[in-house]
């Protein structure tokens, strides 16, 4: 399946990290998470003091981070931090900065050149919100996850270790949830042609299943 894309799309904790890198990893595949990126922009952009709302200087804060399958890089530096760029702060400020048109514009073309790179040998997983509709519309199979609210607020706090802190979560995730969809520039919702699987009852195992199915059949098309 050489240069193979397959674009995630889904909201937090509908499980797409998860699915994206057990498929990444069952077909050999790069994994590719885009909102390592915009997480980055701000992280840079609350410890730089720049304020979320101008448009310009965010520009210029995404214009110093880039992508590779280890995750995102700033200044051409790997942060290799990662729990950095998972704190609840900096995830509200992601949700806040990928609103502005200024920040996806760069961020596209980062996307765009990390997939292109990523699929030149091998075939690529890329997750994100707007991939198969907005970053890789080209993508040869495109799924969006879905999960109810309540069991994504459950798998987030389960990942992050703060079970005790549900209600927070939940209500944080609600935010970022009408945020994300409500935005004008590519706003999270599916693309026409991607096939939707709701993951509320479904175990990790059972969605990779579907995925890798879907992926098989492609194959057998000949795409
Ligand atoms: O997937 P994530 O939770 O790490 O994403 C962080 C934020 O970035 C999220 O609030 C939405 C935004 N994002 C986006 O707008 N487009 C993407 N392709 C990926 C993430």
């Amino acid at each position: 399946m050489e240069g193979l894309l397959i674009a995630i799309d889904g909201p937090a904790g509908s499980g797409k990290s998860s699915v994206a890198r057990a498929v990444a990893d069952k077909l050999g595949f790069a994994n590719l998470n885009t909102g390592a990126a915009y997480r980055a922009v701000a992280l840079l952009a609350l410890r730089e003091g720049v304020d979320l709302d101008d448009g310009a200087s965010l520009a210029e804060v995404s214009r110093r981070v880039s992508l590779d399958e280890r995750g995102a890089l700033v200044d051409g530096v790997l942060v290799r931090e990662s729990a950095l760029l998972r704190t609840p702060e900096v995830s509200a400020a992601a949700s806040t900065v990928s609103a502005r048109p200024e920040v996806r514009a760069v961020l596209l073309e980062v996307q765009r050149e990390a997939a292109r790179e990523a699929s030149t040998q091998r075939g690529a997983v890329v997750e994100g919100r707007d991939i198969g509709t907005v970053v890789l519309p080209d993508a040869e199979l495109k799924i969006f996850l879905s999960a109810a609210p309540e069991e994504r607020a459950r798998r987030r706090a389960h990942q992050t270790g703060r079970e005790a802190e549900l209600d927070r979560i939940r209500e944080a995730m609600r935010k970022r949830d009408r945020q994300d969809s409500e935005r004008e520039t590519s706003p999270l919702k599916p693309a026409p042609d991607a096939v939707t699987l709701d993951t509320t009852s479904l175990d990790l195992d059972g969605v990779v299943s579907r995925v890798l199915e879907l992926a098989r059949e492609l194959r057998e098309k000949g795409a």
